[in-house]
């Protein structure tokens, strides 16, 4: 094994020019480093890497006098510089020091290497996180690791500071962090960035009594002198790191300029109680002070915000947009309509049509009616289930919208305005445990039981089959809840793709590409309380949603709709989980459910909450240009080159998530507030 350290200094310094060249312990800082460094037993070469640049000729003649080998390389291309600073020694392990780092310790350096030869690593630091003190910083790599770097690395941050192309690729290369065994010294600030450091640097070294101070001389002058243990002493080490990391954040990825959006705001909210027509989508849910809050245009996969920023889509108008924005069948369909009359004070003949085509795709469909919201079909759903049982209890897993009998106690202020009466009549399952289900029909007898076939969480083999049998048993009316599932797993929606039919089923989101409409359907026995009970509004059966519907449905057909959702939902899940498992966040982050529709969840990881988790991880994408809510709804338009985007998006964040977590500064790398729930699902 080969060592060569390379010392990587210059003398412009905005902060503190001249600094590699100011005395310390008696010679220029830049000769005191190289010193230290040799005398680490297992280092073989110790060589300055410095540039060209006439303002260097001081500090290589200094070296060069000292005894010490330079190299002199470009300015501005510093990786080259480094790397060909270290071909000098023919090494085949390479050891990285910066000229702000006058008392990297010998000792230190001598058991990374040790470490890193024994743990075969390709890069080992002992700053990730932090446990030494702040200017002992080491970086050990592989010589065929920097070659690596030199030929791949990107221009910008992975080409100035030599290792983020290492460090940000984990699963090519075998990193390992170095711990310091005499426990957290990372408080303490030994390196010199501004005249203050290097005064206090000085005072230590003149403590030590000795020249060149181990750490543990440094340790005890540290314990012994209160005053110097004072002025070494950050209150936050971060600072600098976190700072320079978003520095570099800012460079690879500018944040969206978000001006017109928050202008909008400050108006919109004055106005409209909540500020937003849908919770969903306010700004609670986007982190408010970053992100984007008012969208304006959309084509296909893609949406432009009023601040004229472009994002690929994914929560597409909550699930709704199944096609692509503006898919042109569809809106010549509606203009087509708009132009014949949108509402009628009789029925249009579109409303039988479109009811066969039902029938046609859904399972448990022979009759149908139309709302235009998710919520008009679950709630009618209830009422129908309600009269035909003549009970009164639901059985309720998950969320149906905004009507009274389907919140809860658990909506919090959400929940203001409904009577606890009203409340007490329905009653939360959990999904997937089919005993808490039975216990609960054995003490309730219900009017219905009301589920989403799946969402998130992928329903457990047999399942919904024991749901089927026991609505049945108890005498319950089976709701599944297809607002979202339908028209997106298979033709005739999950019931279909699972094979498991109920008495009744709400339907809406994607049916007619992002146009209001939803559709209460079922078996004639299950609808036939709708001859009675009251579902009627002005705007049933309007035309033009009808019109949308049809055409929607007839794209979906014409173009395999459901294959494409398919095949780039499965690259974006299959994608994702990989490089979770790369970045050794598979405990941390999961893009969860099947792949028409996933949703990217987060596990609280100690002091920081999901919520905290998703923030940061929903900043790095809008950053990079994508609307992430965690819901991930493919649809038509969405094409192969977007999935690769977004998961060369993913990939960043993920990187920038584990060092948040690795350096245990979410918080301070989290520009914009703490997302907030909408509500909570019992
Ligand atoms: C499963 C489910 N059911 C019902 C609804 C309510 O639909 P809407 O918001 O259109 O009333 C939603 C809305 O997100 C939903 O996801």
């Amino acid at each position: 094994m080969t060592v060569c350290a390379v010392v990587q200094a210059r003398v412009s310094s905005s902060r503190f020019p001249g600094k590699v060249l100011a005395p310390l312990a008696g010679e220029p800082v830049a000769v005191y480093i190289l010193r230290r460094l040799a005398r680490a037993k297992r280092v073989d070469h110790v060589i300055l890497a410095t540039s060209t640049s006439t303002d260097d000729a001081p500090l290589a003649a200094a070296v060069e006098a000292a005894g010490f080998r330079v190299y002199r390389g470009s300015l501005e291309d510093v990786l080259t510089r480094f790397v060909e600073a270290a071909r000098l020694a023919s090494p085949d392990t390479v050891v990285r020091i910066t000229g702000d780092c006058p008392l990297v310790d010998p000792d230190t350096l001598d058991a990374m290497i040790d470490q890193f030869a024994q743990s075969a690593f390709d890069y080992l630091s002992n700053v990730s996180p932090p446990t030494f003190p702040d200017g002992l910083d080491i970086e050990i790599a592989k010589m065929s690791a920097l070659e690596a770097t030199l030929t791949e690395a990107r221009p910008g941050h992975q080409r100035e500071h030599v290792t983020p192309f290492i460090r940000e690729n984990p699963g090519r290369f075998k990193l390992g962090n170095f711990i310091n065994p005499a426990g957290d010294e990372s408080m303490y600030r030994l390196t010199i960035d501004v005249p203050a450091d290097l005064a206090n640097v000085s005072a230590l070294v003149d403590a030590a009594g000795t020249p060149y101070p181990t750490l543990a001389d440094l340790r005890e002058v540290l314990s012994s002198r209160r005053d110097l243990a004072q002025r070494c002493t950050v209150t936050n080490r971060n600072e600098g790191a976190v700072g320079s990391y978003l520095r570099d954040l800012e460079q690879q990825a500018p944040r969206p300029v978000i001006e017109k959006s928050n202008a909008l705001w400050d108006k919109g909210k004055q106005l409209i109680p909540a500020g937003t027509q849908t919770l969903s989508k306010g700004p609670s849910q986007f982190v408010n002070g970053f992100g984007p809050k008012y969208l304006v245009r959309g084509e296909g996969s893609h949406v432009w915000d009023a601040d004229g920023n472009e994002f690929i889509d994914y929560p597409m108008g909550l699930g709704a947009v199944s096609l692509g924005h503006g898919r042109p069948e569809v809106v010549a369909a509606i203009s087509k309509q708009a132009a014949q009359g949108t509402s009628f004070s009789l029925m249009h003949p579109l409303e039988i049509t479109l009811a066969e085509k039902i029938v046609e795709l859904v399972p448990c469909a022979e009759r149908v009616r139309f709302g235009k919201n998710g919520s008009d079909a679950t709630s009618a759903c209830i009422r129908a289930a309600r009269a035909k049982t003549g009970r009164k209890h639901v059985a309720r897993c998950g969320y149906h919208g905004w009507q009274d009998w389907s919140i809860d106690a658990s909506y919090g202020i959400r929940a203001r305005g409904v009577p606890e009466e009203v409340m007490s009549l329905t009653r939360p399952f959990p999904y997937n445990d089919l005993a808490a289900l039975e216990k609960l029909l054995q003490e309730t007898p219900c009017a219905a039981v009301i589920l989403e076939p799946i969402a998130a969480v992928v329903p457990k083999d047999g399942y919904l089959k024991g749901v089927r049998e026991l609505a049945t048993k108890y005498g319950a009316v089976l709701i599944f809840d297809e607002v979202i599932s339908g028209f997106r797993y298979a033709r005739g929606g999950a019931q279909e793709y699972f094979g498991v039919t109920p008495d009744l089923c709400s339907m809406g989101k994607g049916m007619a590409n992002g146009v209001p409409i939803s559709v209460v359907c079922g078996t004639r026995e299950f609808m036939e309380p709708f001859e009675e009970i009251f579902f009627s509004f002005t705007f049933g059966g309007e035309t033009t949603a009808i019109a949308a519907a049809l055409a929607t449905l007839e794209v979906m057909e014409q173009h395999r709709y459901w294959d494409h959702c398919w095949k780039l939902g499965g690259m974006l899940q299959d994608g994702y989980r990989s490089l979770a498992k790369e970045h050794g966040l598979s405990a941390v982050t999961d893009c969860a459910g099947l792949p028409p529709w996933t949703v990217v969840t987060f596990t609280d990881q100690a002091p920081w909450s999901a919520l905290q988790l998703k923030t940061l991880f929903q900043q790095e994408m809008l950053r990079r240009r994508i609307l992430f809510s965690g819901s991930q709804f493919i649809s038509l338009a969405h094409s192969t080159a977007d999935i690769e985007r977004t998961l060369a998006a993913y990939a960043d964040a993920m990187r920038t998530l584990r060092f948040a977590l690795d350096s245990n500064v979410v918080d301070q790398l989290t520009l914009g507030k703490v997302n907030e729930l909408v509500f909570r699902r019992a």
